[in-house]
């Protein structure tokens, strides 16, 4: 059972990715040119997307992966390119359709199924993995782990999943941004410390066979985020 708060942020994020933001976003997944300050959000989003492929199996073949939250599908085609059968959701009609749109061909066994909806659908059925990258950031913790509990009922090997870490620049760069005018402002990224989320995680019983096994901080000027890992034993 998902929280209000939780549908609460799932529905303002739909807004913001399917209609505000859904031109930059595009441009940013692309490799139109960008301003300086995107062209480091893009390389630190570069450098997470590795990051966090680099924790999956090089070879997935037979392997189903749930990408969570997939945006316009970058991630996505990394891994059906390692053989996996991908589903890939997302919220936001128009970004799956522009990851339709820019679906390359895959090469191989592997295979992509793009999905509009939620990430927590039950009927999306069990997964070897499960990565959400930037995807549940704009959650506040309780939200987070309790998706991650849903998450895990469904997965047989592992959930990489990234969070905003806290940091004091974070926050006043939170304090900064809410001079904008509330049209243009995104659903606030709700910074989370390493710390508090473990201490939540290892509360949560339905994760109680889950473990972290590795953390990792990506920091590229105005992108930070950091990754975990949540592997069954
Ligand atoms: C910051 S973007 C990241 C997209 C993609 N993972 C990437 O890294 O390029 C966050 C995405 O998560 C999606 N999202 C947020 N909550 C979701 C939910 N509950 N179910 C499915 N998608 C969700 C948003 O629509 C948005 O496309």
């Amino acid at each position: 059972m998902t929280s209000s708060t939780y549908s609460l942020r799932r529905g303002q994020l739909t807004t913001y990715f399917d209609r505000t933001a859904v031109e930059a976003w595009s441009r940013l997944t692309s490799d139109a040119p960008v301003s300086k300050i995107r062209a480091t959000v893009r390389a630190g989003r570069d450098a997470m997307r590795a990051n966090l492929l680099s924790w999956l199996p090089e070879d997935m073949t037979g392997k189903r992966l749930l990408d969570a939250g997939c945006g316009t599908g970058a991630l996505a085609v990394e891994a059906a390119r390692r053989g996996a059968e991908v589903v890939a959701i997302d919220v936001s009609p128009t970004l799956v359709g522009l990851a339709r749109e820019r679906l390359p061909e895959i090469a191989g066994p592997g295979s992509i199924d793009f999905r509009v909806g939620d990430m927590l659908d039950p009927w999306l059925g069990r997964f070897d993995h499960v990565v959400a990258m930037d995807s549940l950031i704009h959650y506040r913790s309780t939200d987070i782990v309790r998706a991650l509990a849903e998450l895990a009922l469904r997965t047989d090997g592992s959930i990489v999943f990234t969070v905003a870490p806290r940091t004091a620049l974070l926050t006043v760069m939170h304090a900064a941004g809410s001079f904008f005018p509330k049209s243009d402002r995104a659903p606030a990224i709700v910074p989370v410390t390493e710390g508090g989320l473990k201490r939540l995680i290892a509360k949560e019983s339905a994760l109680g066979r889950f473990s972290v096994e590795r953390t990792k901080r990506i920091n590229s000027f105005f992108y930070l985020s950091n990754a975990l890992e949540l592997r069954r034993s």
